[in-house]
């Protein structure tokens, strides 16, 4: 049965009317209207629907949404608002993030579909690891349970390159 829920997405408390066990990525995408988390498997096997909650990456497709109420959920949408707020009330919220701007200019997507799973997943490694090396950059995307981010287009080189720049902006 459909009840009242609070969530805290991107910095905004939002109230949606859902089951219980309707799972975060359709909350987000049909009810809230944030289409970056993507369906991929619905099976926690892609990465594509990949987002943070209270700062980790966390398989949308997956995740009950009453399971994360009173958690702090960000979306790929978020993550300008996530930086500038780093920065305190100086930070621009315009801006976008670092490891967005990274895989910019290191023009990483190619169909882009499993690309905001990337991107989440990249944020998640450089809050824990600020200077990963390309065998850490390789695990974190492909031995960090449930399941490896996977690409169909094979941008995994440029992902690489993409964090390895986004470290070195984040790290000033
Ligand atoms: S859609 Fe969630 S991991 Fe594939
Ligand atoms: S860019 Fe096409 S699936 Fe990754």
């Amino acid at each position: 049965m459909a009840s009242a829920i609070t969530l805290t997405v991107n910095g905004d408390r939002r109230a949606v009317t859902a089951s219980p066990d309707t799972p975060l990525l359709y909350v987000l995408r049909n009810e809230l209207h944030l289409t970056g988390p993507r369906f991929g498997c619905g099976l926690a096997q892609c990465g594509a629907c990949a987002v943070l909650v209270d700062g980790a990456e966390m398989r949308s497709c997956i995740t009950p949404v009453s399971s994360v109420a009173g958690k702090r959920v960000h979306t790929i949408e978020g993550l300008p608002a996530l930086w500038a707020g780093k920065h305190g009330a100086s930070g621009d919220k315009s801006a976008l993030h670092p490891v967005q701007q990274a895989w910019i200019d290191e023009q990483v997507p190619q169909c882009g579909y499993c690309q905001s799973g990337m991107m989440i997943a990249a944020v998640d490694l450089l809050q824990k690891n600020p200077s990963p090396t390309v065998a850490q950059i390789k695990d974190a995307f492909t031995n960090t349970p449930p399941s490896p981010h996977l690409c169909r287009c094979g941008t995994y080189n440029a992902i690489i390159s993409a964090v390895q720049r986004a470290a070195r902006a984040m790290n000033g």
